[in-house]
Formats: C-alpha cells, sequence, structure tokens
C-alpha cells in the first residue's frame, strides 16, 4: 500500500470496504428486489458503453486502496452475467494492500468450471443468495423458474473448487418465505456452510417495503433456537453485520443480520461503486459521486484518490439508526443497481 493517509469520515469511521457492482442486470426477479412489474422487457437497463471498463474499475481499486480499503466485494445485479469476471478478479488481485476479494452471487450461473476459474483467478470467497429449501416457495421468490437445486449445484461446485464456508443469504419476508426459516436452519446445520437470515429492508423504491413485512432477528433466532439451541459468538472483526450464533450440538455456526431492528451504522466501513462509476456512501443513498470524469484524467488515479478521500471525510450517513425518524419520501437507490 502506499502512504496516503487513511480517511474516516465525520463519524470517525474508517474506509475499508469497497462493494463493487458489476452490471444491474440479473436472470433472477427476485420479488423483493427486481419485481417483474418494473423490471419488464421495457426496463431500461445501462447499456454497455455505459458500463465502466475492467480498467477504470482496477483504477479505483487502486485508489480505494491507498485509502485503507482491503477489502473487496463483488456484486450485481448478478456479476456472472458480465462476461470474463475472472479477468477483473485477476487485475484486483494485483492491488498492493487488497487482501480478501468476495463474491455475491445467486449461483444459478456457477458452473464447475466458472467456479474454477474464479477461484484460479484469485476469488477468495463467495456468498450466495438462497430465500428457501423448497422448489414451489424459491420459486415464487425468483419468479423465473430456478429450482433450489440449480443453486445447490453453484454451491457444490464452488466447494468442490476449492471455496471454503461458504454463506448462504436468506431474506426473510414475512408471508412470502419465513416458514423457511427452519426448514433453512435444519438444512445448513452441520453443512459446512453458514447460513445467515436478512431481515428484509427498505432499499430502492420498487419493493413496497413495509414495517410488517420484517421478522425481527430476535423472532428468528427464537424459532431456531427452539429446535436447534444455539449460543451467541463474538465478531470475527469490529463492523460485522451478521451476528453469530454457534449451534450447541456442534452443527456448526449460522448469522443473523438486523439492519432494521438492530442497525449496525456505528461502524460502517462500506462504500459502494455503481457499475456505471459512481460512489455511493450508503446503501440508501439517493444518488451517488460520479468518479468517471477523474477516472479520464491523464493523473487519473490520483484525481480519484482526492475525490474519494473528500467524499468519505465529508460522510455522515447512518440511514438505518435514523430511519424511524426521517419521512423516507426520498428516492433511493435500487438493490439491484447497487447490489447490496
Ligand atoms: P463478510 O463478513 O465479509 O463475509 O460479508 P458480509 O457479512 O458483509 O456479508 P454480505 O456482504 O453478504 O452482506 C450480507 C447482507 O447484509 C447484504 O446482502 C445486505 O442485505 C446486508 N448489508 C451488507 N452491508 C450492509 C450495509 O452497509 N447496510 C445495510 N443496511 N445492510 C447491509
Ligand atoms: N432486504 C434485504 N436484503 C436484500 N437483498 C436484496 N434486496 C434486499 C432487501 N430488500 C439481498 C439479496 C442478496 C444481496 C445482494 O442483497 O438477497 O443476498
Ligand atoms: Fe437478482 Fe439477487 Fe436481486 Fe434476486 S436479490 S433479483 S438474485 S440481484
Ligand atoms: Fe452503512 Fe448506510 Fe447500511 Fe448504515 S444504512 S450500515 S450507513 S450502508
Amino acid at each position: 500500500m502506499s502512504d496516503s493517509a487513511q480517511v474516516t469520515d465525520l463519524l470517525h469511521r474508517p474506509l475499508r470496504d469497497l462493494r463493487i457492482s458489476v452490471t444491474d442486470r440479473c436472470n433472477f426477479r427476485c420479488v423483493y428486489c427486481m419485481p417483474k412489474e418494473v423490471f419488464d422487457k421495457d426496463y431500461k437497463f445501462l447499456p454497455r458503453a455505459q458500463l465502466l471498463t475492467f480498467e477504470e474499475i482496477e483504477q479505483v481499486v487502486r485508489a480505494a486502496a491507498q485509502l485503507g480499503v482491503s477489502k473487496i466485494r463483488i456484486t450485481g445485479g448478478e456479476p456472472l452475467v458480465r462476461r470474463d469476471l475472472e479477468a477483473l478478479i485477476s487485475q484486483i488481485r494485483q492491488v498492493p494492500g487488497i487482501t480478501d476479494i468476495s463474491m455475491t452471487t445467486n449461483a444459478s450461473l456457477l458452473t464447475a468450471e466458472r467456479a474454477r476459474s474464479l477461484r484460479e483467478a484469485g476469488l477468495q470467497r463467495i456468498t450466495v443468495s438462497l430465500d428457501a429449501i423448497d422448489d414451489e416457495t424459491f420459486k415464487r421468490v425468483n419468479d423465473v423458474d430456478v429450482s433450489v437445486q440449480d443453486v445447490l449445484d453453484g454451491i457444490d461446485n464452488a466447494a468442490k473448487a476449492g471455496f471454503v464456508d461458504t454463506k448462504v443469504n436468506m431474506v426473510v419476508k414475512k408471508g412470502l418465505n419465513d416458514h423457511s426459516i427452519l426448514p433453512m436452519a435444519r438444512y445448513f446445520h452441520n453443512s459446512g456452510h453458514i447460513l445467515r437470515f436478512i431481515e428484509f429492508m427498505d432499499v430502492g423504491n420498487s419493493n413496497a417495503w413495509d414495517l410488517s413485512h420484517v421478522v425481527t432477528s430476535a423472532q428468528i433466532a427464537e424459532r431456531i433456537n427452539a429446535e436447534l439451541p444455539m449460543e451467541p459468538v463474538e465478531a470475527n472483526y469490529r463492523g460485522e453485520v451478521a451476528k453469530r450464533w454457534r449451534f450447541n450440538d456442534g452443527g456448526g455456526e449460522m448469522g443473523i443480520i438486523s439492519s432494521v431492528s438492530a442497525p449496525f451504522c456505528g461502524d460502517c466501513s462500506r462504500a459502494r461503486l455503481s457499475a456505471t462509476g459512481s460512489i455511493y456512501t450508503c446503501l440508501f443513498a439517493s444518488s451517488g459521486h460520479d468518479l468517471r470524469p477523474a477516472l479520464r484524467e491523464s493523473d487519473g488515479q490520483d484525481r480519484v484518490v482526492q475525490e474519494l478521500s473528500k467524499l468519505w471525510s465529508l460522510r455522515t450517513d447512518q440511514y438505518s439508526e435514523t430511519r424511524t425518524q426521517v419521512a423516507v419520501l426520498r428516492p433511493k437507490v435500487e438493490m439491484s443497481f447497487i447490489g447490496g
């Protein structure tokens, strides 16, 4: 890492993670994320020419690393729909200071070959989104008729390619899939994979979120604990979003992410880069800061360091801590655009 100063925001939070959305497209239409009524055949996805090139993304990563970023997460939409992602991963791998590269995917396109090539390129960890373990519920969620088995095959392919401790994320929405909490916990208990339940959040403008749709982390823990007793575990690192739990019978661990009932903005060290080159300092932001003009200057990287540093040093975001106090009528960026 170069010796540029590490940067902290106005709430003294350092910049440690950069989450990179490589596309706004997805082959799923999860009803809570990309409902078909909005994301239909007339929806204007980003044209290719507007996407950052891998070289531009790499420059942003280099700049971010100079300011203290060590963790990169590749997201989408669905990142595996972006061609040649392996090339981007090997480029990021070379950046001094980057010690962790992970990806969030729905795994439906994670063939054995793709898992191997991603591993060879330097991807270290995979998180898979899976919202139910029975086909009827899962298909109702993804709305494109993909079976649970296709995702489980993707998870297996990752394991065979050498990925360990793969995490599985389940967004819980009351009335949609909350009956799957226990079946999912049973399935992933003793599996070597870490299941994490996520409270349904009010991201974006399309998912018709309402507090009554949220099953709280306390309720989730109570339901699981009644059948599979567990005890809390210390966080792996400061600012970890998931609260960890360990099954008392040695069946491994699971986690719960409570962005609604117990927000974690106090330690939030995450910046997000859209596929078009805008930086968002919060998942719930209305707008981002366009880095493209800086990237296209001859001293692009220095300019990006300056802009990122200024942006972060003025940051005050803590949306989840204040959502109940502010009337949120302003538009928010879509999860499929910024990646979660
Ligand atoms: P590692 O600990 O590095 O494995 O990753 P992680 O725990 O950050 O997990 P991941 O990136 O998979 O995030 C899991 C989910 O937590 C996301 O899909 C979001 O739903 C939620 N989440 C992650 N970061 C934030 C955040 O900054 N704010 C809010 N409100 N939710 C977040
Ligand atoms: N609330 C919580 N998590 C969400 N995700 C998408 N939309 C929401 C929401 N409204 C999750 C996905 C995936 C990650 C990209 O974000 O399930 O795991
Ligand atoms: Fe696609 Fe993930 Fe959104 Fe589902 S939650 S539509 S898999 S980006
Ligand atoms: Fe960070 Fe914004 Fe999420 Fe709070 S709501 S944890 S500030 S991204």
